[in-house]
Parts: C-alpha cells; sequence; structure tokens
C-alpha cells in the first residue's frame, strides 16, 4: 500500500501528545520481561561490590534470597545464579558442580524455599568450577573436549535439577549437550524443568566483568573460540538454534545482546520459539562508563536498550539493570 503523500500523511500527528505517543507504541518493555542475573558467594551476610561492574554485587546465600524477594515485589519473574566459587574447590575436572551442597545448590534451595513465586535459572558450564577457567574438560594440549564435557554438564544439571532449579541454561556451547540434558532430566522425572539453551552464544570480548565476577579471569588460559561461535557468522546461529531445538530446548538464548539484534530478528523470523538475549557484563559496564563519564543519562540509556530487545523479538532479557529498570518501570 502506497501512503496518502502529506499533508494527508503527517506521521507527526501521532507522535504530538504522550497519549498519543502511548497508544501507539507498537513495543511494551515491563518488568515482566527480565531476568536478574545474580553472583552467589560464600559466607553470611556477605556483600562483594565487583569492581568491573559497579552497582552490582556477590552475595552470600542470605542475600541471594533477600534480592530474590526484591525480585518479587518489582515484578520481576525469575533470576540467573552465578556462583563465585572458592578457589581452593576449583579443581582441572570441575567436580564442585556435582556437589550437591556447593553453593549454586544452596542459593537455589534457599531462593525455592523462600520465594517460590520467583523462576530460579541455572547455567551450566564449567567454568566456575574449573583451575584453568575453561567451561569443560581441556586435554593435555588444552583443547576443551566435547563428549567427555557433556557427560559432566548432564550431571552437573541433574544436580541443579534435584536442587529445584527450574530453568537449566546450558552456556557452555559443546556440541548434544541439550539432548543429552534434556534426556536426563526426563529420566529423572524433571519433566516440567525447562531448558534455555545458549544457543548463539558468541566468543565475545564483552564477558570480561563477567569473568571477574565468577573469579576466572586471572585462570583462563586462552580463550574460548573453539567453542564459541565467531563474530562474523550468522547462518551458523541459526543451525546452532535448530539443532538445540531439536534436541528439545524450550527457549533460546542469543549473546551477547545489542551488538547480536541481527541475530535476534533472524532467530525470531525463522523459528517460532522464545527468544532471550543476555545484555552482558561488558554491555552493563559501557552504559555505566558512559554515565560516570558524563556521556549520557543512566535512565533512558537503560529503558532505550532493554526496549530494543523488544522490538527486535525477543520475550525477555537477562540484564544487571533489572531492578533499576523495574523501578523506572513500576513508575
Ligand atoms: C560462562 C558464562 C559466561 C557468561 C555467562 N555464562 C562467560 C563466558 O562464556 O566466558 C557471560 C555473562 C556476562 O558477561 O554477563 N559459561
Amino acid at each position: 500500500m502506497t501512503p496518502a503523500p502529506y499533508p494527508a500523511t503527517r506521521l507527526r500527528r501521532t507522535r504530538s501528545a504522550p497519549w498519543s505517543r502511548t497508544l501507539h507504541a507498537e513495543t511494551v518493555l515491563t518488568a515482566a520481561d527480565l531476568i536478574w542475573p545474580l553472583f552467589i558467594t560464600e559466607g553470611k551476610g556477605v556483600e562483594e561490590p565487583v569492581a568491573a561492574l559497579p552497582g552490582v554485587s556477590r552475595f552470600s546465600v542470605d542475600g541471594i534470597v533477600a534480592r530474590g524477594k526484591e525480585a518479587r515485589d518489582l515484578g520481576i519473574p525469575c533470576v540467573a545464579l552465578f556462583p563465585n566459587t572458592p578457589h581452593d574447590k576449583r579443581t582441572e575436572d570441575g567436580k564442585e558442580a556435582l556437589n550437591p551442597d556447593n553453593l549454586m545448590c544452596c542459593a537455589i534451595r534457599a531462593l525455592k524455599s523462600e520465594v517460590p513465586e520467583v523462576g530460579v535459572l541455572t547455567d551450566v558450564a564449567l567454568d566456575p568450577y574449573t583451575s584453568h577457567g575453561h567451561d569443560g574438560l581441556v586435554d593435555t594440549a588444552g583443547y576443551v573436549l566435547n563428549d567427555a564435557t557433556s557427560e559432566v554438564l548432564v550431571g552437573q544439571a541433574l544436580n541443579q535439577a534435584a536442587a529445584g532449579a527450574d530453568i537449566i541454561a546450558p552456556s557452555d556451547m559443546m556440541d548434544g549437550r541439550v539432548g543429552a540434558i534434556r534426556g536426563a532430566l526426563e529420566a529423572e522425572g524433571h519433566v516440567n524443568v525447562q531448558i534455555m539453551a545458549y544457543a548463539a552464544k558468541y566468543a565475545s570480548a564483552f564477558y570480561g566483568p563477567f569473568r571477574d565476577a565468577v573469579g576466572s579471569r586471572g585462570l583462563l588460559k586462552g580463550d574460548k573460540r573453539t567453542y564459541q561461535m565467531d563474530p562474523a557468522n550468522a547462518e551458523e546461529a541459526l543451525h546452532e538454534v535448530a539443532l538445540d531445538l531439536a534436541e528439545g530446548a524450550d527457549s533460546v538464548m542469543v549473546k551477547p545482546g545489542l551488538p547480536y539484534l541481527d541475530i535476534i530478528r533472524r532467530v525470531k523470523e525463522r523459528f517460532d520459539v522464545p527468544v532471550f538475549a543476555y545484555h552482558v557484563s561488558g554491555e552493563y559496564a559501557m552504559i555505566e562508563a558512559a554515565v560516570a563519564a558524563g556521556a549520557g543519562e543512566r535512565d533512558a540509556l537503560v529503558l532505550e536498550t532493554l526496549m530494543a530487545f523488544k522490538r527486535a523479538g525477543c520475550s525477555g532479557v537477562l540484564t544487571y539493570h533489572a531492578v533499576h529498570a523495574a523501578r523506572l518501570l513500576a513508575g
């Protein structure tokens, strides 16, 4: 349809008053679109600010429960958990990931007993547990082994599910692990435990502050380019998503966020499934640095950024700005 020409058509008419802009908004952002990532540390009553992420702290399990209540009260439906495993518990094989009393499981159980209304998403990957900082098991040459890692990830996922995790989110990028985890969850009766696959996860320079938060930056030998995706590729992201869905993923994630909005849009157009984005640590840090430098205003930067994910086709966004955004959206 060719629109009637100016002046019959004046696109500024619908923009002329706030009520009209509200009425014509094509995309809506609410607290219900947000997933809040939280970092867990040992102890009681502990809060450790993460230097690379101003405004973000690691909390001991009691603090995680308090954050869960905050999420509930602000209408944030889900939190995502990441442990800062004590360094003396990190090993070559990352076996602390299988300990039913590890930080992750303690936090899951505490949240599910004290704030059951909030969904708990758990990261499956070995990097917070390995002495070399990789997401999987490495051979003598330092190569991350696929199938051997996948077996451990299945154990890690079952451990988290047994503790009460609602959504298992494998972030390791091994081939075949979604199918292996789904099969094991079914076999153990966890039929309603969801899988949100980090399907298109890129080998990105935007993860630096996260690695500080989980204490793996200094440990990491080399990079993750033999398992995470090349930022040059988009077709391959669609291939990854197709496989994870075929293996039983309930939803898929694209990560990082803003630099990959084209991938989000293409995934959404190709597949009729829920798509999530991870607005990652480096992206958060960039906004905070811009604000500190006087280059922008935090509230507006945050809301515009999160709206972009919705407009691109996301069902929701993992973001360290979740609480800030939810407060703004509550008016
Ligand atoms: C680890 C994992 C990473 C993130 C989430 N899970 C880092 C990595 O792959 O090195 C990054 C999140 C962020 O930067 O906020 N499997």
